[in-house]
C-alpha cells in the first residue's frame, strides 16, 4: 500500500482516484457502512425514491476543472435549485428577491425603489457597530423583512435568539433586486443523473483501491489504526482534526442536523424540492421533497407516494455527527493551534471540511483535494 485515505467522502475519494489513476496502490477506510460520506444517497425501499441521508445535496460550481473532473464520473441532469419558504401562511420565493419583497409589502417597486426602501430600512442600524446578530442583520435588510424571514429562522437553526448570537455569524444577507430567484448563480448546476452513490462507486472503482468500511481510524483492534501507521506511509486524514490530536486544544463546537423521514400516501406533498418554515411555530427549518429533485424520473417513481424529510438543527454534542461549524473566538483559536500542531505531523494531511474545520460545499472539497494532490502528493 502507497498511500491510506482515512474518510470516503468527496474529498477522500478524489485524492484516491487520482492516487490510483498514477499508479498508486491506495486504501480507503471509513467508519461508516457505506462510501461517500454525508453526499450518500439511498433510494427509500418503499417507493424507489433517491433519497439524500444526510439532507439534500445540490451540485453546482463555476470551477472548469471541478465540472470537467465530475463529468468524468457521471453526467449532470439540467435541475435548478429553488426555495421557497412558508411564513405567516403564506409562500414567498427565496433568497429575498423583487417577487419577495413585493409579495410582502404588497406593492409593484421597480428595482431601484426598491433598493432604496431596503436602503432606508436598514438605516436603523450601522453593519460596522452592530453588538449581535439581529442588529448586523437590521443593518442589511431592515426589520420587516429581517422579523418576516430571518429571526425565527435563525433562532431554530442555532437554538438560540438572535439577540444572543454574534454579529458575525451572519457577514451578507442576500436581496435581489431582480425576479431572479435561481439559488445558486454558478456557471454549472444539476444533479446526477444515476445518483450520488452511483458517482461516489465509479470513483473508486480502480483495481488499485481497496475500501474498507465499519473501519475507524482510532479503533486500535484493526489493522490500519493511527499509531501503526503514522510514520510508515503518507496518511490523508478527512476526520475531524480535534479528534486527530486527541483534543488536546479543546472541542472545536458543531452544529448537527436531526432527519425525520416519512413516505406519504399522495402525488405530491408540497409542489417543491424544498420548503424552508421561517416561523417559531413551526419548529423544523426546512421540508425537503425527494422526487421533485428528478422531475425526469417520473415514470420511474411512484404516482401516489412521496418521500419527505423534516429537518431540526441544534449544537452537536460530541457523539453527533458534526455538519456545520460553528465558529465562535475560541474555536477559531483552537483551530490555529490545531493547525499549528498539524503542521509538524508528518507525512499527514489533513483535507476536507472535518479536517480543516471549514463548511465546504462538494465542489470545493473536491477542488481542495485536486489541488493537494497535484501540490503536495504528487
Ligand atoms: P465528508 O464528511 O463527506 O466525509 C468525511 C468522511 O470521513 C465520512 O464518511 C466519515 O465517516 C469519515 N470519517 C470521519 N472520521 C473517521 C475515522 N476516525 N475513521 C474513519 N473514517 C472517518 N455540498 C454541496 O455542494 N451542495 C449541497 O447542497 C450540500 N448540502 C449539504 C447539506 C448538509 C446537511 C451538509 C452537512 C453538507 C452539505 N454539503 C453540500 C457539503 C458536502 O456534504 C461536503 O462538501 C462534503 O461532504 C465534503 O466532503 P468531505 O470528504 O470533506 O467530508
Amino acid at each position: 500500500m502507497d498511500l491510506l485515505v482515512v474518510g470516503s467522502g468527496f474529498f477522500g475519494l478524489t485524492v484516491a482516484e487520482r492516487a490510483a489513476a498514477s499508479g498508486r496502490k491506495v486504501t480507503v477506510i471509513d467508519r461508516r457502512d457505506h462510501i461517500g460520506g454525508n453526499a450518500y444517497s439511498e433510494h427509500e425501499p418503499q417507493t424507489g425514491i433517491e433519497v439524500h441521508r444526510y439532507g439534500a445535496h445540490l451540485f453546482h460550481t463555476s470551477n472548469p476543472a471541478v465540472w470537467e473532473y465530475a463529468n468524468r464520473f457521471t453526467t449532470f441532469t439540467n435541475y435548478v435549485h429553488r426555495v421557497f419558504t412558508t411564513h405567516d401562511g403564506v409562500v414567498f420565493p427565496m433568497p429575498i428577491n423583487l417577487g419577495t419583497i413585493n409579495q410582502f409589502f404588497g406593492a409593484a417597486y421597480s428595482p431601484a425603489e426598491a433598493r432604496a426602501l431596503v436602503h432606508r430600512l436598514a438605516g436603523e442600524f450601522d453593519e460596522r457597530s452592530a453588538q449581535n446578530l439581529e442588529e448586523k442583520a437590521i443593518a442589511l435588510i431592515g426589520r420587516p423583512l429581517y422579523e418576516a424571514f430571518i429571526r425565527n429562522y435563525t433562532a431554530k437553526q442555532w437554538q438560540t435568539d438572535p439577540r444572543k448570537l454574534p454579529a458575525d455569524v451572519i457577514s451578507r444577507l442576500p436581496v435581489r433586486y431582480t425576479y431572479d430567484s435561481r439559488y445558486f448563480d454558478d456557471t454549472w448546476e444539476g444533479l446526477p443523473a444515476d445518483g450520488y452513490t452511483a458517482w461516489l462507486e465509479r470513483m473508486v472503482d480502480h483495481p488499485n483501491i481497496d475500501v474498507r468500511l465499519r473501519t475507524d481510524f482510532f479503533d486500535e483492534t484493526q489493522p490500519l489504526h493511527r499509531r501503526a501507521t503514522l510514520g510508515r506511509l503518507p496518511i490523508v486524514y478527512t476526520g475531524p482534526i480535534d479528534r486527530y490530536f486527541d483534543f488536546a486544544e479543546g472541542v472545536l463546537s458543531w452544529r448537527t442536523l436531526d432527519f425525520e423521514q416519512e413516505v406519504h400516501d399522495v402525488a405530491d406533498f408540497q409542489g417543491t424540492s424544498v420548503m424552508n418554515y421561517a416561523d417559531a411555530e413551526a419548529p423544523f427549518t426546512r421540508i425537503h421533497e425527494f422526487k421533485h429533485f428528478h422531475p425526469e424520473r417520473a415514470d420511474r417513481y411512484p404516482r401516489d407516494r412521496t418521500v419527505i424529510m423534516r429537518e431540526y438543527s441544534r449544537f452537536a454534542s460530541r457523539d453527533d455527527e458534526p455538519y456545520y461549524p460553528v465558529n465562535t473566538p475560541s474555536d477559531r483559536a483552537g483551530l490555529l493551534a490545531y493547525r499549528e500542531l498539524a503542521r509538524g505531523e508528518d507525512g499527514v494531511f489533513f483535507g476536507g471540511r472535518l479536517g480543516t474545520y471549514q463548511y465546504l460545499d462538494m465542489h470545493m472539497a473536491i477542488g481542495s483535494a485536486l489541488s493537494m494532490w497535484n501540490n503536495r502528493l504528487t
